[in-house]
C-alpha cells in the first residue's frame, strides 16, 4: 500500500466549529498567544493558562468531526495513513483515524510542569472530570498543566514526523496557514516527485513549487481529493 501522509490544521476542524488562529476572528485575536501559548506565559499566570484550557476542552464536547475528517480516516481504505495534525483537539481519532500524530500536544491530556514528556505523569481527562484546579499537582508534585507544547518550546514529535514525510508515496496539507515552524518546515522532507495537494479556501504559501493547490474548504477539498486519489464520488 501507497504512503500517504496528511499534514493538517485548525482549518480541518473549522467546519466543525472550531475557530483557527490567525483568520479574522481567530482564538488569537481573543486571546494573546504569549499570554495563553507560550512557555513564559504559563510561568507568569499558570491559572489563566490552564483556565484557558478548560474553556478549549469545555468546547470539544459540542462539536463532532466533519466530512472532511472522516474522509481522511476513510482514505485507510486504499492507502497506509499516517496524519500529523497541529490540531489539540480529538477529531481525528474520533472520525476513525488510526495513526495519528500530535505534534503540538493533545488538549483532553495534562502532564507535569516539571517535565512534560514523562510518560508516567501524562493523565488523560475525562468528560466527567477535565478542568485542572489553581494548584492541582501532578504525580512528580509539580503543577499540573496541558500537555500541549507552548511557543518557545521543542517539539517532541518533529522527528517522528519527518521520517513520516520523507518516506510518503503521497503528502497532503489540509487547513493550515503553515506559519508556525517546525511543522510547516515538514514539506521539505517530502522527496521529490512524491505529490503534494494542498486544501484551503485561501492561498497559502507551500514555499515549494509544483504543489496541486484545492482551493477549497477542508469538506469539499477532501471529496475532491478522494476522487482523485481514488476514482471514488463521495
Ligand atoms: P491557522 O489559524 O494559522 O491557519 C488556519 C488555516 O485554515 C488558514 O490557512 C485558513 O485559510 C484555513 N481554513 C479556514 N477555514 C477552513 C476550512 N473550512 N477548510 C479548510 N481550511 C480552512 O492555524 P494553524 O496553521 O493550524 O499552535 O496554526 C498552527 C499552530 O498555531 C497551531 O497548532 C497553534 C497555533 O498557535 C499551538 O497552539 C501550539
Amino acid at each position: 500500500m501507497k504512503k500517504l501522509v496528511a499534514l493538517t490544521g485548525a482549518g480541518i476542524s473549522a467546519e466543525s466549529g472550531i475557530s483557527t488562529f490567525r483568520d479574522a476572528g481567530g482564538l488569537w485575536e481573543k486571546y494573546p498567544v504569549q499570554q495563553v501559548a507560550s512557555h513564559d506565559g504559563w510561568l507568569a499566570d499558570p491559572v489563566l493558562v490552564n483556565n484557558f484550557y478548560n474553556e478549549r476542552r469545555r468546547q470539544l464536547f459540542d462539536v463532532e468531526p466533519n466530512r472532511a475528517h472522516r474522509l481522511l480516516a476513510q482514505l485507510e481504505h486504499h492507502f497506509d495513513v499516517a496524519v500529523v495534525t497541529q490540531n489539540v483537539d480529538n477529531l481525528h481519532e474520533r472520525a476513525g483515524s488510526t495513526n495519528v500524530i500530535h505534534l503540538h500536544g493533545e488538549l483532553m491530556k495534562v502532564t507535569s510542569s516539571r517535565n512534560p514528556d514523562d510518560p508516567t505523569c501524562i493523565e488523560t481527562l475525562t468528560r466527567d472530570n477535565f478542568e485542572v484546579q489553581p494548584g492541582q499537582l501532578a504525580k512528580d508534585g509539580s503543577l499540573l498543566r496541558p500537555y500541549i507544547v507552548f511557543f518557545q518550546e521543542a517539539v517532541p514529535m518533529i522527528d517522528v514526523a519527518a521520517t513520516l514525510a520523507s518516506l510518503a508515496d503521497i503528502f497532503v496539507i489540509i487547513g493550515t496557514s503553515l506559519n508556525v515552524y517546525p511543522a510547516a518546515g515538514l514539506v521539505h522532507y517530502v522527496r521529490s516527485g512524491v505529490p503534494i495537494y494542498l486544501i484551503d479556501p485561501k492561498d497559502v504559501d507551500a514555499h515549494m513549487a509544483d504543489v496541486t493547490f484545492i482551493r477549497k474548504t477542508a469538506s469539499e477539498g477532501m471529496a475532491e481529493l478522494t476522487r482523485l486519489l481514488t476514482g471514488e464520488t463521495v
